[in-house]
């Protein structure tokens, strides 16, 4: 089992960070909390680090990875040309959950990068991770926490669970506040275009640039603009079935319970869940996205760890604020 500290997630203490320092220093992989999700960190530019994030993760080498960085002027510098429009971009969401996608500068190992031409990087919000890169004075490089196409993680019990030995240190801060990974855009193009809907707000991302979301929702989980972006990713260990209302989603559980199934029920509207019964776990959800988000991950973390064998949740309402949980519900029940 990896090592774990309590940090504070407001003012963390230098000494421990200090220590997160010297594990990545001598090539290690720290796991650390974002405003978003956990992250698994190397440092970026350390190729042999790089190499382990992939190999803890099991995932494939042409998944690219996203360089972590406090600010523009640093993102600038890892980019091999840097549009005026992710200026304007930082300006406004920085730090924050936005992931740009810019030129990759050729200082920059390609396997950060997954072999491509291109960067994504992000400057986090949250005080640990910031921490974090201004102590190293370096970018790190980190994916979300977990293994290959699994669950992210939202706390730190959950690096432990995904990870184990694989990571070195895990930075456990609390409870991520988005639980939803950043919005990744790509800034290279005459429009920005949403590559992965996340914790940013389409509408926030308007009103300060054109954005291109169409042909992401057209082609749904058929997408394939950004690799990386499988059909079937952020999923429980538990098969996962969606249902159109509560009620559908209630007699489902219900009639796989009856076929002797350990079963999972997940909804959020305030409908009559009279139908839940023994057999079945049923959890409960915010009717708003942000809180929803908030807890997703989680809910879904705690029906894997209870070992239910299915997890039947109620499809969330159409609409862009629901866009980032809609598409990692679809690519869970891929
Ligand atoms: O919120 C987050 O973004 C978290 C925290 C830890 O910062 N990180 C995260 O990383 O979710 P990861 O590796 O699990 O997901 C990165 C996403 C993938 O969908 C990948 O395809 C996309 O970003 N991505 C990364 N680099 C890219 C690139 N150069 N071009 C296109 N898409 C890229
Ligand atoms: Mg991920």
């Amino acid at each position: 089992m990896p090592r774990v500290l309590s940090v504070s997630p407001s003012e963390p203490d230098p000494a421990i960070i200090a220590e997160a320092v010297r594990v990545f220093r001598s090539g290690g992989l720290v796991a650390f909390p974002t405003e978003t999700v956990y992250g698994l960190g190397a440092r970026a530019l350390d190729p042999a680090a790089i190499a382990r994030v992939f190999a803890a993760k099991r995932r494939p080498l042409t998944h690219p990875l996203i360089a972590h960085v406090l600010g523009a002027a640093d993102a600038r510098a890892l980019a091999g040309s840097w549009p005026e429009r992710a200026s304007t971009l930082a300006a406004a969401f920085w730090p924050g959950p936005l992931t740009m996608v810019v030129d990759r500068g050729d200082h920059v190992p390609p396997s950060v990068s997954g072999g491509g031409e291109s960067l994504a990087v992000r400057a986090p919000s949250h005080a640990i991770a910031r921490a974090l890169i201004a102590a190293l004075g370096e970018p790190i490089a980190a994916p979300s926490a977990n293994g290959y196409q699994g669950l992210s993680p939202t706390l730190a019990a959950h690096v432990v669970k995904e990870l184990g030995a694989a990571v070195d240190l895990v930075l456990d801060g609390g409870p991520c506040d988005a639980g939803v990974e950043s919005t990744v855009v790509d800034v290279r193009g005459p429009v920005v275009r949403v590559l992965r809907p996340g914790a940013l707000d389409l509408e926030r991302l308007r009103g300060v640039a054109a954005v291109e979301a169409g042909t992401y929702t057209a082609r749904g989980g058929e997408h394939r603009a950004s690799p990386g972006m499988d059909a079937r990713h952020y999923a429980p260990t538990a098969r996962l079935l969606i249902a159109k209302t509560s009620e559908e989603a209630g007699q489902m559980a219900v009639h796989l319970a009856s076929s002797g199934q350990r079963v999972g029920l997940v909804v959020h509207d305030a409908a009559d869940t009279a139908f839940a019964e023994a057999r079945v776990l049923l959890r409960r959800l915010p009717c708003d996205a942000v809180p929803y988000a908030r807890l997703m991950y989680r809910t879904l973390h705690d029906l894997d760890d209870a070992g239910v064998d299915v997890i039947v949740t109620q499809a969330v309402p159409e609409g862009e604020a629901w866009w980032a949980i809609a598409d990692r519900q679809r690519r869970a029940a891929t």
